[in-house]
């Protein structure tokens, strides 16, 4: 069952579980959750309605997505002994060291939910990382801006409660753009869950162990922050302002064709997606969305759109089936709303919580899971004896 790995050698090895949550068509450019279009979801649903979903296997009804807003609404606050745990940090600390470390330390306080044999205990836990990500979030951007933290204000939704704790300050009211709103809310959908990727694999095989929740989260944010996965959508932006100018597009997609250059197209390309990512689709039509309504005009957007156009005219990526992934254009949105690229694999991690302890909580609650014991190709030497230093 979970974490049992088989090693083919014509592939990669795979981690092999059931999970009824997220079913990905990779050839089709197909994203499930629990049944439902990722495109239908970002078009009506919200996240906490998507995290109700993934969480519990339904959509809910309005009296129980209102007990569900409630119950997180009320588990946002820290420990205040939390907002201490950042002052030991150096103010220019990655917002994703400081994310490893807080999230890491959330089991000394709230050791009350780490029994993870109790079913309530796990909902507890579930409730406070989805809660406390914001919070979390948004005290990591401020202590790396040297702004006092602002507590959360159960009045406002889920982001919009993220966006004034990360922009809003204590000496001015702060007022959610709803469209801002609307679209970070959906930039968390198109990141709550995607099957067995590396940070979610990572939290599995942590979970199956008997660690604590907030261990295994912990694990899955570390695992996250590679450039190669969540780390991409910062990689990404900073790709585009490096590229600068349309012109200098095609100097870039040769470097990315070198076998001798080490430089990818950072945002393109995927492990399962070989036809495209139903998630950069959506991404896409919010940049036009965002930038529209809060009249950007970022030159950033039309060397990312330009260079979608040229590689995927480009026989290269064609035969790699390289194509734009869900970190492209989501850096773009971002820097629009404000965030700087540090921030980005933060929100990456702040979204992708609800995956990870709906994933974790199916793996913990099946009777049959056993902790993974990935096997290897042994490539070392044969047996041999000891030789004394001077016979060497
Ligand atoms: C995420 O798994 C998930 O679901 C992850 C994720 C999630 O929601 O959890 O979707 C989020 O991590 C998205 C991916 C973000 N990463 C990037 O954008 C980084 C750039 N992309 C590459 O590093 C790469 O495409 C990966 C890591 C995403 C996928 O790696 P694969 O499937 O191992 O691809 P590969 O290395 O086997 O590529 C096949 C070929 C190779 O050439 P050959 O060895 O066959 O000659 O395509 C080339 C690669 O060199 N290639 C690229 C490329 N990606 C692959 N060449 C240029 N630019 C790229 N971006």
């Amino acid at each position: 069952k979970t974490g049992m790995f088989t090693y083919d050698p014509g592939f990669t090895s795979t981690a092999s579980c059931e999970s009824g949550l997220t079913y990905i068509d990779g050839d089709e450019g197909v994203l499930l959750h629990r049944g439902y279009p990722i495109g239908q979801l970002a078009e009506h649903s919200s996240f906490m309605e998507v995290s109700y979903l993934l969480l519990n296997g339904e959509l809910p009804n309005q009296a129980e997505l209102d007990k569900f807003n409630y119950t997180i609404t009320r588990h946002t606050m820290l420990h205040e002994q939390l907002a201490t745990f950042y002052r030991g940090f150096r103010r220019d600390a990655h917002p994703m060291a400081v994310m490893c470390g807080v999230v890491g330390a959330l089991s000394a306080f709230y050791h009350d939910s780490t029994d993870i044999t109790d079913p309530h205990q796990r909902m507890i836990a579930s409730h406070r990382l989805i809660a406390k990500m914001p919070t979390i979030a948004a005290m990591a951007y401020k202590y790396s801006v040297g702004q006092p933290f602002l507590y959360p204000q159960n009045d406002l939704s889920y982001t919009g409660n993220f966006l004034r704790m990360t922009f809003g300050v204590p000496a001015e009211e702060y007022e959610v753009n709803p469209v801002v709103e609307k679209a970070l809310d959906r930039i968390f959908i198109l990141h709550a869950d995607h099957e067995q990727n590396a940070s979610t694999s990572t939290v599995r095989l942590a979970g199956s162990s008997g660690a604590n929740p907030f261990a295994c989260i912990a694990a899955g944010i570390a695992c996250l922050w590679g450039p190669a996965h969540g780390g991409a959508n910062e990689a990404a932006l900073n790709m585009l302002h490096e590229i600068g100018r349309p012109e200098r597009i095609p100097e870039y997609i040769a470097r990315a064709k070198d076998k001798n250059d080490p430089f990818r197209l950072m945002g393109f390309g995927h492990r399962v997606y070989k036809n495209y990512d139903p998630r950069a689709t959506v991404m896409q039509k919010t940049v036009r969305e965002v930038f529209a309504a809060l009249k950007v005009d970022n030159p950033v957007f039309e060397v990312a759109l330009q260079l979608e156009e040229m590689a995927l005219k480009d026989d290269y990526f064609v035969e790699k089936k390289l194509f734009p992934n869900v970190d492209f254009y989501s850096g773009v949105i971002l820097s629009a709303i404000g965030f700087p690229t540090t921030m980005f694999t933060a929100l990456f991690a702040l979204a992708r919580t609800v995956g990870w302890v709906a994933q974790w909580n199916e793996m913990i609650s099946d009777p049959e899971q056993r902790i993974g014991r990935p096997r290897q190709l042994y490539t070392g030497p044969t047996q041999r004896d000891y030789l004394p230093v001077d016979k060497r």
